[in-house]
C-alpha cells in the first residue's frame, strides 16, 4: 500500500469495479515501453485551442508522468485563439489563420502577450504538487529561453509578411544540455533575429524542425482531429509515409487532418522515429498512444513497406523454403506443396533483392466476419526488426478491407508475440465453425483472437 492517500479522496483503486489482477497486468504490459523509451526524446506541440478547452492540466500531469520515468520532453505551444482575443479586446479586426499571415505591428505585441501569458500559465500548472493529485511529489523544472534563431518570411509571391518568420537555427547544444539534466524545455512560436527582433512562427513548423534537429523519437501534435479516417469509420493507427503523403496529395482530408499530417509527414521523412497526430479533447490520449500498443491516434512512420507484396507462383518454392525449418521442429503445421500453390493469393511476401524473407496468409470466413492468420514468418537472418509487425499490420488492414471484424491465430510457440500485439486467448467454440472441424486436438494449439 502506498503512503500518500487519504481516507476521503477518490481513488480508482477504490472503484467499485477496479480489479487487482488486471491493474497488475496492466501495469506490467506498460513495462517494456517505460523501458524503450527511457533517455529518448519527445517533442509534444499543441495549439493554444487546448488551453482554451482547459485541458492544459491533464496534459501537465501526463507530460510530468512521462518526464519522471525518464523521457526528454520539449513541449512546444501555440496561441492563434490567445492572440486573435487580445486583437479583439484592443479593437484590431485583423485575426490570425493556420498557415502563413501577414503579422503587422499590432498582431506580434498580442502573440507577445498571448505567449507570455501561456508560458506563465504552464510554468504554473507544473508546478503544482497538491497532495492526492497526480502531481503529488512531482518537481518538475521547466527551462524556456531563446532557443530559436529566427529570420523573417520575407516577400512571397510579392506579399510582405513583416513580422511573421521561421526558424532559421535551434540552439541544440543547449536544448541537449537542459533535456540531459531533466528539465522540460517549453518553447513558444516565437523566435529572435541577430538584429534583436521578434518574429511569430507557426507552432507545427517549429515543432517539425525541433523535432528533426534534435532527432527525436517522437513528434506529437495535439489536435482538434482524431486522426486519420479510415473507410470503416475507424482511426488509422499506423500510416507509411508514403501512405500519408498519397492522402495529402489527394485532398480529401479535413483542412486541420491535412495541416499536420504534413508535418508528420516532413518529420519522419527527415528522421524523426515517429510522428502522431493525437485529439486533445481525449482525456490521457498521449499516455494511451505512447503505453498501449495500437495507441489511440494516428502514428506515421517511414515507409518500410515496400518489401511487401502478394504473393505469386512463382514464390511457392521460397514460401516452402521458409516453412521446413519450422515444421520440421514442430512449429508450424505441415502443408503440402500442392495446398500452397491453391491458396498462394491469400499470401503476403517479404522480399528484397529478389530474396523472399518472409510470409503470412489470410484465411477469412466471411459468414462469421472472422479470418485466420496463418504461416506467418520472419526468416531467422531478418527477426527482431520489426518485419513480424510489418506482416501482421498488413494481414490486419487486408482483414479490415474484406470486412472482417475479428482476426485469429493457432500458435503453439509464439503465444508472447500476439499477447503484445492486442491478441487473447479463445476458445475452440470462439472459431469459425468451419475451422472448428478442421482443429486438431493432438497439437494442441493455443487459439488467439483479435478485435480489428
Ligand atoms: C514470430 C515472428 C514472425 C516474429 O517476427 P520478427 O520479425 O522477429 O518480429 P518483430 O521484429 O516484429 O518482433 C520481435 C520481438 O518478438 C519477440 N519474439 C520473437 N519470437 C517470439 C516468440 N515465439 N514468443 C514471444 N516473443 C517472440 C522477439 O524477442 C522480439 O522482442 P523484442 O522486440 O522485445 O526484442 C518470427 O519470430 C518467426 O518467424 N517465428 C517463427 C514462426 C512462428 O512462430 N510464427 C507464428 C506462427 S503462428
Amino acid at each position: 500500500m502506498t503512503d500518500t492517500p487519504e481516507p476521503d479522496t477518490y481513488s480508482a483503486l477504490d472503484a467499485p469495479e477496479f480489479a487487482p489482477a488486471q491493474f497488475v497486468r496492466w501495469f506490467r504490459e506498460v513495462a517494456p515501453y517505460v523501458h524503450a523509451f527511457r533517455g529518448k526524446t519527445f517533442v509534444v506541440a499543441f495549439g493554444g485551442e487546448l488551453v482554451q478547452a482547459g485541458a492544459l492540466n491533464a496534459l501537465v500531469q501526463d507530460i510530468s508522468l512521462l518526464s519522471s520515468l525518464g523521457i526528454r520532453l520539449l513541449l512546444i505551444h501555440g496561441s492563434e485563439p490567445q492572440v486573435n482575443e487580445q486583437l479583439r479586446l484592443k479593437g484590431y479586426s485583423q485575426q490570425l489563420t493556420r498557415g502563413l499571415n501577414i503579422v503587422d505591428a499590432a498582431m506580434l505585441e498580442c502573440a507577445k502577450e498571448a505567449a507570455g501569458e501561456i508560458r506563465l500559465d504552464i510554468e504554473a500548472a507544473f508546478s503544482q504538487g497538491l497532495p492526492n493529485t497526480p502531481m503529488s511529489h512531482s518537481h518538475v523544472r521547466v527551462v524556456s529561453g531563446n532557443f530559436v534563431t529566427a529570420r523573417p518570411l520575407g516577400v512571397i509571391g510579392g506579399v510582405d509578411y513583416r513580422h511573421a518568420g521561421v526558424a532559421r537555427k535551434l540552439d541544440q547544444d543547449a536544448l541537449k544540455f537542459a533535456l540531459s539534466h531533466d528539465s522540460i524545455v517549453l518553447m513558444s512560436p516565437l523566435g529572435f533575429s541577430p538584429t534583436g527582433e521578434a518574429f511569430t512562427l507557426d507552432m507545427a513548423d517549429l515543432a517539425t524542425a525541433a523535432a528533426i534537429a534534435l532527432r527525436a523519437e517522437k513528434l506529437i501534435f495535439l489536435t482538434g482531429s482524431s486522426g486519420v479516417v479510415e473507410e470503416s469509420g475507424g482511426i488509422d493507427t499506423e500510416l507509411a509515409r508514403a501512405d500519408a503523403d498519397a492522402l495529402l496529395a489527394g485532398g480529401a482530408l479535413d483542412e486541420e487532418t491535412a495541416f499536420y499530417l504534413g508535418f508528420a509527414s516532413k518529420a519522419v521523412k527527415r528522421g524523426v522515429a515517429r510522428a502522431h497526430l493525437l485529439p486533445y479533447d481525449l482525456d490521457g490520449s498521449v499516455l494511451l498512444e505512447v503505453f498501449t500498443h495500437d495507441g489511440v491516434g494516428t502514428m506515421v512512420v517511414e515507409d518500410t513497406l515496400d518489401d511487401l507484396r502478394p504473393a505469386t507462383m512463382d514464390d511457392v518454392g521460397a514460401i516452402i523454403r521458409l516453412i521446413e525449418p519450422l515444421e520440421a521442429d514442430g512449429t508450424l503445421v505441415p502443408r503440402a506443396r500442392g495446398e500452397i500453390e491453391r491458396d498462394v493469393e491469400k499470401y503476403t511476401v517479404l522480399e528484397h533483392d529478389s530474396v523472399i524473407y518472409g510470409c503470412a496468409a489470410l484465411y477469412v470466413h466471411p459468414d462469421e466476419k472472422m479470418a485466420e492468420m496463418a504461416c506467418l514468418i520472419v526468416h531467422p537472418d531478418w527477426q527482431g526488426e520489426g518485419e513480424g509487425e510489418i506482416l501482421l499490420r498488413h494481414i490486419e488492414g487486408r482483414a479490415r478491407a474484406a470486412g472482417v471484424k475479428r482476426l485469429f491465430v493457432l500458435t503453439t510457440r509464439t503465444s508472447h508475440w500476439f499477447i503484445k500485439r492486442g491478441f487473447t486467448p479463445g476458445g475452440i467454440s470462439d472459431l469459425p465453425r468451419s475451422k472448428q472441424a478442421t482443429y486438431n486436438p493432438s497439437r494442441n494449439s493455443l487459439i488467439f483472437i483479435k478485435r480489428l
